[in-house]
């Protein structure tokens, strides 16, 4: 791309482009400019090969330079474009990569009057709390964002060939104005180093005897890791932007005024929707910016092993996101027990207290609910972030369809990717207004007209997500809402309406309720998850030696499926002391290691263990012979597509799994059934704890990459698999 770079001010980031453009070939000879006193450091560029060469003449730098980059501090800038003048040179391109942008441009019509056509200011929105060329990596702009700033005068030439350079070293560019730059730069990165600088300099001042920072656990270092950067170069930039800092200086000074204030007064719900405010927030951010800031997690599984203990899965999911929907139209005070203390239930926990419910807990599974009425939820400030949960927002779609006040439901990329057109179909035609982006996915922009109509539908899919959905509007439509179903669904909307005395009447496959009664508040006890049951079931089924109890698992007839899949399989799986718990069937099982043979799954189970076929397709791969799955299309509109995403993991992972349109073939293997390999598991929980199972029968380790979203169902996977035996860092 370019023959010679100069570089002026060879550090962190002159020194890291350097290497970056040397690494891509994207130039001959790389030089370096510097003053007399940072000799130490140019010596460095070049010993470890970041230069070619470096000089204190800037005219001899420059020389036949086609590429200059400008890596000083910004405080400096103007004094380098007065030593640049008399050599510009207007066939080269000149950048820069400072922080702040409108003193770069200040500086370059200081000196030129006008900004010269040949500059394009830039800033790389990378670093390192190191400093100097020691410290500079080749990779250190690879996948972060690079913003350019031109200005009107300058030339669209020289702005596409540095983006063309930024995207070669593999960096993301963005345009933006000056103004909106330090604007955004100001908030997002001066303001949080100068809270860490300022936090640290009051409590090191307080921490005379050492007894603050003794005891300063990780919260404080993450929250001031940022106070280790370099003091000069930040206090230039806070120079630099000071009329953009100071207001937001104010605003945070008014912000935590407004703590004070509650904390003084023990306003402790203002606080706490304060917080949750906060925290859903950045959950909002992360998801929507492509988890650029959040943590991505990566399970490796070492072969082998087996299962062997007792141990208690957490509670069931969907009873757990229908004990707060119910709770809260209920009237009195609702105790759950064995709340799923996860991000699926905790965004539908959210989503109430947004809507004015007073929601204590989840504290140790147990969670308190002051409902209020059928008729008492109040318009949420904000839009309802409801993360991953697919159940979240379709049976909410149905509620608040029925209130007097309008809502926006939101979710993470794979929620915005579901189809949801086929709740808000029939919903319209109660009389709902519900928009939806143009492929019929979310946002969801609900209209709360309070007039609802009812209706009989027959469901074209067997969904427990659209029957519910359509169940909790009918509590607000006029007349006898039905809903018919093409097979047997999860019934749990309908069991806990009753247990909550709001009459639901089943007939075969229709369920109907109209809006006449009314929730009368009621104690939940939920029973651990037999989705979440179901690795396990499966893992002890095929590692050798295996002998695990679940405890008090949910074992209603509508979804187990996968125990009646198991059997036909050959699996040993007792159920033991069966009994009732709070209108839901409950029983421990046992699962003892078998050999597994292929089967021909029956079309009347699929809805019965819609969630388990991730884990099944694992023990398939494991059993003797072909197991055929058909019928199965819903997997297809998954948290992801999971009929091709497992076909493409078993592939890597040596399994001949064919995916057809509404199901998989696998033709399992008793011997060497898996081997081993790096699989994704597209952000899909499932997905990623059945990889973790299949390492018990892999003949190398599995590395499962971004599973963070473990934690929207079984935050608690890792430990009791480990503790099981299952060998999973
Ligand atoms: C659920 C219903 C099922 C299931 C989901 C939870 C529920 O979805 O896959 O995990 O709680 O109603 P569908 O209704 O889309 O089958």
């Amino acid at each position: 791309m370019f023959n010679k770079i100069c570089i002026i001010g060879a550090g962190l980031i002159g020194g890291s482009i350097a290497r970056a453009a040397r690494e891509q070939g994207l130039c001959n000879h790389i030089v370096a400019f510097g003053r007399k006193k940072g000799i130490k450091n140019l010596q460095a560029a070049k010993q470890l090969g970041v230069v070619d060469a470096f000089y204190f003449d800037i005219a001899l730098a420059v020389k036949d330079a086609d590429c200059i980059v400008i890596c000083t501090p910004v405080g400096v800038i103007e004094q380098v474009f007065r030593q640049l003048k008399p050599f510009w040179n207007d066939q080269a391109i000149y950048t820069d990569a400072g922080s702040t942008k409108g003193s770069v441009i200040a500086a370059a019509q200081a000196v030129f009057g006008e900004v010269p056509a040949n500059f394009v200011p830039a800033h790389p929105i990378a670093g390192a709390e190191s400093s100097g060329v020691e410290a500079s990596r080749a990779d250190l702009f690879s996948n972060k964002r690079i913003i350019l700033t031109p200005v009107d005068s300058t030339c669209s030439e020289a702005v596409n060939k540095i983006t063309e350079f930024w995207q070669k070293i593999g960096s993301i560019v963005s345009v933006m104005n000056v103004k909106h730059h330090d604007a955004v730069l100001a908030a997002t990165s001066h303001l949080p180093h100068i809270l860490a600088f300022s936090l640290v300099d009051l409590l090191g001042q307080k921490d005379e005897e050492e007894e603050i920072f003794k005891y300063a656990a990780g919260g404080f270092k993450d929250f001031t890791r940022i106070a280790s950067s370099d003091p000069t170069m930040w206090l230039d930039i806070c120079m630099a932007n000071k009329n953009e800092i100071v207001p937001l200086i104010q605003q945070l000074k008014a912000e935590l005024g407004k703590v004070e204030h509650m904390l003084v007064n023990e306003e402790s719900q203002q606080l706490f929707e304060t917080f949750t405010y906060a925290r859903q927030a950045r959950q909002r951010f992360l998801n929507q910016f492509n988890n650029s800031m959040s943590q991505s997690i990566t399970f490796n599984v070492q072969p082998g092993g087996c299962l062997r203990g007792k141990i208690r899965v957490p509670g069931d999911k969907s009873m757990s996101h229908r004990s707060i929907m119910l709770g809260s139209l209920a009237e009195g005070v609702t105790h759950v027990k064995g709340f799923l203390n996860a991000e699926d239930a905790l965004a539908t926990l959210a989503a109430f207290r947004a809507m004015g419910v007073n929601i204590e807990g989840p504290l140790n599974g147990e969670v308190t609910i002051h409902g209020v009425g059928k008729h008492g939820l109040k318009e949420p400030k904000e839009p309802l972030y409801l993360g991953n949960s697919g159940t979240s927002m379709r049976l909410l779609s149905g509620l608040l369809a029925g209130q007097t006040f309008n809502t926006v439901l939101t979710g993470d990329a794979s929620l915005s990717s579901r189809p949801m057109k086929r709740v808000t179909a029939p919903l319209a035609s109660m009389g709902a207004d519900i928009k939806t982006e143009a492929d019929g996915t979310a946002p969801l922009h609900i209209t709360g007209t309070g007039k609802l109509k009812a209706i009989d539908y027959i469901m074209p899919m067997a969904s427990a997500q659209v029957k519910s959905c359509l169940l909790l509007a009918g509590m607000y439509a006029e007349g006898e809402t039905t809903v018919v179903e093409p097979a047997p669904t999860r019934d749990h909307t309908e069991r806990m309406l009753n247990g909550f005395s709001y009459p639901v009447q089943r007939d075969g496959d229709k369920a109907s309720i109209n809006s006449e009664g009314k929730l009368t508040a009621s104690d939940i006890d939920v029973p651990s998850d037999i989705s979440s049951a179901a690795f396990f079931l499966v893992g002890a089924s095929i590692a050798e030696n295996s002998d695990v109890t679940l405890n008090h698992v949910g074992i209603n007839p509508t979804r187990t499926g996968v125990i009646d899949i198991l059997r036909l399989m050959g699996a040993n799986i007792e159920v033991l002391n069966e009994r009732s718990v709070g209108g839901e069937p409950v029983a421990d099982l046992r699962v003892i290691s078998s050999q597994l043979k292929g089967i021909d799954i029956p079309e009347e189970l699929v809805p019965l263990a819609i969630d388990e076929f991730p884990v099944l397709f694992i023990a398939a791969a494991c059993a003797k012979g072909q197991t055929t799955l058909t019928g199965a299309k819903e997997l297809r509109v998954k948290e992801c597509d999971r009929i091709q995403v497992m076909a493409d993991g078993l592939q890597i992972l040596g399994v001949d799994a064919q995916p057809t349109e509404d199901g998989m073939v696998i033709q399992g293997k008793p011997v060497d059934s898996i081997g081993g390999g790096v699989v994704n598991s597209h952000d899909d929980h499932r997905i990623a704890m059945s990889f973790s199972i299949a390492g018990l029968r892999a003949t190398a380790p599995i590395t499962i990459q971004d599973c963070q979203n473990v934690n929207t169902s079984f935050p608690e996977f890792r430990d009791l698999a480990t503790k099981l035996g299952l060998k999973l860092t």
